[in-house]
């Protein structure tokens, strides 16, 4: 089936409005924090009710709207043992949700975390919507359109484009958000080497929780450069759309260009990506 423009519009409005009342349902649980039934996951990190009545909601959209394509989305993944990565990739449609990134910060009422949503089109990312429901910041991009934001608390008619196409200032002049990641043993080591040798000499870090809002915030010049390892795909589908369509160069920790489907996510605008890799390879 062709993508038009006509289409990518249909699909983006549906994607922010679908996004729009699951961050909704964020908040309802937001207020009732402390009663929240939370489900640990092992490495998996943990889950609540807000997680899956999320969810719930996303994929009951999608679904009704759309009931030929495929999804992949966090909670279901992990009880759905027919849904794979490789038929994500495979499906001519398919919807990646993280219904709630940044949990740890949810259930701590940390006002950092967003609902995420993107569309696949044979593997590669078409409609991206991230969106914090608590500062009212969505962030959206389709494939060849750029990157937007709008922010629903101040004023949901104005859209700002994003567009960082090159940042060449001195490390000293940079705040990065890197993530070293809960991995065990040497990953852990050689994650923390990483982050010394790219954070001495910068100006400031800030680690906020949310992946996607992490990478939405490179987008949007807000963080120069933001680095991660083991992520999920619904952690950087949408964001990684976003920060495509803003010009900001994505790649994995061996510079090889960003799919969904990666394990690591460096993201910066050049020339400054290409300095924070060669130190990531030494
Ligand atoms: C997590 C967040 C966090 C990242 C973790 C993710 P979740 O997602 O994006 O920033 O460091 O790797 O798992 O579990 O809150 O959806
Ligand atoms: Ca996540
Ligand atoms: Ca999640």
């Amino acid at each position: 089936m062709k993508v038009t423009k006509e289409f990518l519009k249909e699909l983006q409005d549906f994607a922010q409005d679908i996004s729009y009342e699951a961050g909704e349902i964020l908040l309802k649980y937001q207020k009732k924090r402390h009663e929240l039934i939370i489900n640990h996951k092992g490495t998996e990190g943990i889950a609540s009710e807000a997680d899956d009545k999320s969810e719930e909601y996303i994929i009951s959209e999608i679904k009704e709207k759309f009931p030929e394509h495929t999804i992949l989305s966090e909670e279901d993944f992990n009880q759905n043992k027919d849904m794979t990565y490789q038929k994500a990739q495979d499906s001519e449609f398919c919807w990646v949700i993280d219904p709630l990134d940044g949990t740890n910060n949810f259930v701590n009422g940390i006002p950092i975390y967003a609902v995420s949503i993107a569309l696949l089109n044979k593997g590669k990312p078409i409609v991206g919507v991230v969106y914090n429901p608590t500062s009212g910041e969505c962030f959206f991009a389709s494939k060849g359109q750029g990157a937007h934001l709008v922010d629903f608390r101040i004023n949901p008619l104005k859209r700002y484009t994003l567009l960082v196409e090159e940042n060449d200032k001195d490390m000293k002049d940079c705040i990065f958000s890197p993530a070293p990641n809960y991995a065990t043993d040497k990953s852990f080591e050689q994650q923390l080497s990483v982050f010394k040798k790219n954070i001495l000499g910068c100006r400031a870090v800030r680690r906020l929780g949310s992946a996607a809002l992490e990478l939405c915030y490179v987008a949007n010049g807000n963080f120069d450069g933001y680095w991660e390892k083991n992520l999920k795909p619904w952690d950087v589908a949408a964001a990684g759309l976003i920060c495509i369509e803003a010009k900001i160069e994505l790649t994995d920790f061996d510079g090889k260009r960003y799919t969904p489907f990666d394990n690591s996510f460096l993201a910066a605008a050049n020339p400054l990506h290409d300095k924070i890799l060669g130190k990531i390879k030494n």
